[in-house]
């Protein structure tokens, strides 16, 4: 399978899984954040774990949407003007611009627990504790110790001169608010293959690190990249004095630990023999951007 392959069928089962039905505007909001051109890089994470490690990536699909739902809650609350405050999202208008704070609140809230009942539904082809453990990573992640934990952290910091430890706690934000999703998107495709505790290790070390990777990169192009690529208003880390890699440590320093964490993640690879061409490409795309 190709990237966009993947791409296609993720999007095709999220149309299907989420049908508008009454309360149509709880089922419309919930469908638009999901239903808009991401990246699907979690989902597809998952689904190439999977069959990276000997599994049949179809019986990932509903995980895999599942996370993409999940990470789609965690963006309708992070634009959220108690949060973020920011009013586009994937090239439009963010989700509470369109329907409202209300819904948007209540539409996240669906999505969290919708999600897991994707996987409970249609997971046909897992026995009952792999199911399980599926759903056990579900809601480490999307709860109170895992990206809620980064998301608070994230707000605690904004503005926030008297931080002490900087380093260490922008990187539990990073690790939190983006690794976990990754990590969940990882395991649980190594999981749905049968993974051993060996391999298990090996794909959460990589998908920390990745996560890391990947908000670093989000921060740096949150300075210098464009609405028109990222989809998002720009320059809002700065406006808000978020505590990111680029206000912590400056932009080229900023950049060369990205470029020292991507080559470790491609170690982890080469050490650990899963080799993809899809994380491959992926790592590739986030140089590309970056311009490292
Ligand atoms: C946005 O994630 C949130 C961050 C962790 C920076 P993505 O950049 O993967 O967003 P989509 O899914 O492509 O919209
Ligand atoms: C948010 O990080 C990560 C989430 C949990 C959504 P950011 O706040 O930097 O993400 P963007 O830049 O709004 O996509
Ligand atoms: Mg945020
Ligand atoms: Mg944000
Ligand atoms: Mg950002």
């Amino acid at each position: 399978m190709e990237m966009n392959d993947y791409i296609k069928l993720v999007d095709d089962k999220l149309d299907e899984y989420i049908q508008v039905e009454y309360p149509q505007d709880l089922f419309k909001s919930m469908k638009y954040t999901v239903t808009l051109p991401g990246k699907r890089l979690r989902p597809v994470m998952c689904l190439e774990t999977c069959k990276m490690l000997g599994g049949e990536f179809e019986d990932a699909i509903p995980t895999a949407c599942a996370i993409e739902m999940l990470h789609a809650q965690t963006l309708i609350y992070d634009d959220l003007p108690c949060m973020d405050n920011d009013d586009y999202r994937r090239g439009k208008p963010s989700n509470h611009k369109v329907f409202g704070e209300a819904m948007a609140v209540l539409a996240g809230d669906s999505l969290l627990t919708f999600a897991p009942q994707i996987i409970a539904k249609y997971s046909e082809n897992l026995s009952p504790s792999t199911k399980l453990r599926v759903l056990n990573e579900f809601f480490n992640s999307g709860g109170a110790r895992g990206v809620i934990a980064g998301q608070v952290v994230d707000i605690e910091s904004e503005n926030n001169p008297d931080i002490k430890n900087k380093e260490e706690v922008l990187d539990y934000i990073h690790l939190h608010k983006t690794s976990d999703l990754f990590q969940l998107s990882m395991r649980t495709g190594a999981i749905i293959a049968g993974a051993d505790d060996e391999k298990l290790n090996a794909v959460t070390e990589f998908a920390q690190n990745f996560g890391i990777s990947f908000q670093i990169a989000d921060d740096i192009l949150d300075e210098i990249s464009t609405f028109e690529q990222m989809g998002k208003t720009i320059g809002k880390d700065k406006k808000e004095n978020k505590l990111t890699y680029v206000s912590l440590y400056g932009l080229e320093s900023a950049k060369c630990k990205l470029s020292c964490k991507l080559t470790h993640c491609r170690d982890i690879m080469d050490k650990q023999s899963f080799s993809s061409k899809i994380f491959n490409d992926i790592i590739e795309q986030i140089q590309k951007r970056v311009g490292i």
